[in-house]
């Protein structure tokens, strides 16, 4: 059995251990599964997107007929409340999640009136997906939606999303992307994104997907790499002929689906509109950076160098002869924020230009007072056009700040 978390929780007013924290037996929550929830990111101490989770939570709290029992900014003092308590969340990545059940009454099926929510808030380390996930995708299988009709709502009745994702569980995928006669909705506990001909397209805003809050934030991501996106209904067999599936959520950020029921999705890796939303989500969330900060390292070395400039360390110069053997190890060192996953993408992007790429080749270390990251890649060069290919691709992706 897994060890239960050593962290302080909120429960209706107090802070208070969350291994000493109880409610009645009776609370409809615990009875009926008669709650709503959030889960909101929290990035080096900073809640993520909390002003768009609020406002979902305060809209399910409206679709069941509870009343919202704090306002955005008493939400947001509970929130910081538990990231000032536990230290952990200031050094890396956890969730806040937040709970209200209708309260404590009778066992009776019809809402008690005049009853005290149930207020519930804790925390919890975001647990990264692993490099393999980030370099080479997750599996996933399908199943018939067999979830109720009011999916738009963030309800604690999870039982269904239980038995969906049991079914991936037991496949060994990451996750159980459901359709409804035949129609993509959502998958068990994240939305699901197809692209294809370089277009995004996701479910409708209906009442059988929750609106997640990537939504949005996809949906403008797109607007600023010029993605075209598009949310309208999609089919069984639209998904299967994608280029890429995607998946998205508090917890996966996005993530991509390189495998579903067995069948390579695309070309079995992680495609460009994966990489690209990906770099995307982590400028969105790493910290914005003081006015008065100059742009790191900008003016002793180019953001995006280009290649002939990087070529002076190491590259063969143009038109001279090759100063390289090939096949030989080549290293290559990457400057960028120290953000969750950047890492992961440049070794996700040295691997398609060496595909025998080992995670033993990348050393890594602190830099600038910690705010940065030095990557060292080091591949097996094979020819120069390919060493020329895989600069072009590292000195042009945003997360990039330095290619030498
Ligand atoms: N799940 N659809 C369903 C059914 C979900 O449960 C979730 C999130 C999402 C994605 O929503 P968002 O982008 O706001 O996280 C879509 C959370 C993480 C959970 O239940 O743990």
């Amino acid at each position: 059995m897994q060890a239960l978390p050593d962290t302080l929780c909120f429960l209706n007013g107090d802070y208070t251990a969350l291994q000493e924290a109880r409610i009645s037996v009776l609370d409809r929550g615990f009875i009926f599964g008669d709650g709503i929830y959030e889960v909101i990111p929290v990035y080096g101490g900073r809640l993520f997107r909390f002003d768009e989770h609020i406002a979902r939570l305060a809209r399910s709290l409206a679709e069941v007929q509870m009343t919202n029992p704090h306002s955005a900014d008493a939400w947001r003092e509970i929130a910081e409340g538990l990231i000032a308590r536990n230290p952990a969340s200031q050094q890396s990545d956890h969730t806040v999640y937040l709970q209200v059940t209708r309260g404590v009454a009778p066992r009776d099926h019809a809402m008690p009136q005049g009853v005290t929510p149930t207020v519930f808030a804790m925390i919890n380390p975001l647990k990264a997906q692993s490099a393999q996930a980030r370099t080479e995708g997750v599996a996933c299988v399908t199943a018939e939606d067999f979830r109720w009709q009011k999916g738009h709502i963030k309800s604690t009745s999870l039982l269904s999303a239980v038995l969906a994702r049991q079914i991936s569980v037991e496949a060994g995928g990451t996750e159980t992307i459901l359709l409804r006669d035949g129609i993509l909705s959502e998958a068990s506990s994240s939305n699901v994104w197809v692209v294809k001909d370089g277009r995004v397209m996701g479910s409708p805003r209906d009442h059988l997907v929750l609106e997640g809050i990537r939504y949005g934030l996809l949906e403008s991501l797109c607007r600023d790499a010029g993605i075209p996106f598009e949310l309208r209904r999609i089919s069984r067999a639209e998904l299967l002929a994608a280029d890429e599936i995607l998946l998205s959520s508090a917890t996966k950020e996005v993530l991509a689906v390189t495998r579903l029921d067995g069948q390579a999705v695309g070309s079995g890796r992680p495609g460009p509109i994966y990489q690209q939303l990906y770099a995307g989500y982590q400028q969105a969330k790493a910290p914005p950076r003081p006015a008065a900060e100059p742009a790191p390292v900008a003016a002793a070395a180019p953001v995006a160098a280009p290649v002939a400039a990087s070529a002076k360390a190491s590259v063969p110069i143009e038109g001279a002869e090759s100063l390289i053997e090939y096949p030989s190890l080549f290293p290559i060192k990457v400057m960028g924020p120290r953000v969750e996953g950047f890492v992961e993408t440049m070794v996700a992007i040295a691997t398609e230009h060496d595909p025998g790429f080992e995670l033993s080749r990348v050393q890594q270390r602190d830099s600038s007072g910690g705010k940065y990251l030095s990557v060292t890649l080091t591949v097996t060069a094979t020819s120069r056009e390919q060493l020329d290919n895989l600069y072009r691709a590292l000195t042009a992706h945003p997360l990039a700040k330095y290619v030498l």
